[in-house]
């Protein structure tokens, strides 16, 4: 449930604030009722809602995912003009989509992008926790002791720990160590800070996965349309949660 002017929003109908007006001037109905109130506790999914007699349905979802090379940042637009991941996006998509989180400039891997707000949120909400893979390779051998810690949880800053996490070594020569490790929560540059926490600087990083998304073999700088089982699997997330 969310407030009616937040879902005309969300649906794309207007701002917040031109919905409000909306609702004021009577154009609005819940369920064949005139609206009065912005704030009216409305379900997405259940209610019908109308502006001027007419049903409001959202735009077409559309769901991708990006394999985001490294030094491209996940921002509308750079002061400095750098290359940015909407550069990478299909021209033609009929919809305005949105980054589902970020990925640092240095950080490449999988950015899902979509305009389903919905999902956008289950993904993001850290109360929910959907787990995200990282590889990364660190400067140095990591410790078994090490490798304990970051699955028991470090602190990154006082007072900020990270919670229990799964991690596991790929490989490891003199020099550096590639790990693989899930969290379930997306703390500004976490795994960077997770790696710098155990005294070992992460030199590559790369995401894997997120949920039930895989980065696979989709090549950097390449977009790719979700799969139905992929848009199922993410939507029941938030119905399983909410
Ligand atoms: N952890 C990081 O350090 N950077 C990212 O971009 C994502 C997770």
């Amino acid at each position: 449930m969310h407030a009616l002017s937040r879902i005309l929003s969300k649906l794309g109908v207007a701002s917040r604030t031109e919905a409000a007006d909306m609702i004021a001037a009577g154009r609005v109905a819940v369920n064949g009722r005139p609206a009065r109130d912005p704030e009216q506790p409305t379900d997405e999914l259940r209610d019908r809602v109308e502006v001027d007699g007419r049903p409001v349905t959202g735009a077409e979802k559309v769901y991708l995912a990006m394999h985001k090379p490294a030094g491209v940042l996940t921002t509308a637009r750079d002061p400095e003009n750098r290359p940015t991941v909407y550069g990478l996006l299909p021209k033609k998509l009929g919809a305005r989509v949105f980054p589902v989180g970020r990925l640092d400039g240095p950080t490449a891997g999988l950015l899902l992008f979509t305009n389903d707000t919905l999902v956008g949120d289950t993904l993001t909400n850290p109360d929910i926790g959907v787990p995200k893979t990282y590889e990364f390779k660190v400067k140095g051998q990591v410790t078994p002791a090490e490798l304990e810690r970051l699955k028991q949880g470090v602190t990154l800053d006082v007072g900020t720990e990270t919670l229990p996490a799964q991690c596991r070594i790929l490989s490891s020569n003199a020099g550096s160590t590639r790990l693989e490790l899930t969290i379930r929560e997306g703390k500004n540059r976490q795994v960077r800070r997770m790696g710098l926490a155990i005294g070992h600087e992460v030199v590559k990083l790369r995401r894997t996965r997120v949920g039930p998304v895989e980065l696979g073999d989709l090549p950097s700088g390449q977009c790719r349309p979700l799969t139905a089982a992929e848009i199922r699997s993410l939507r029941a997330i938030g119905q399983r949660k909410r």
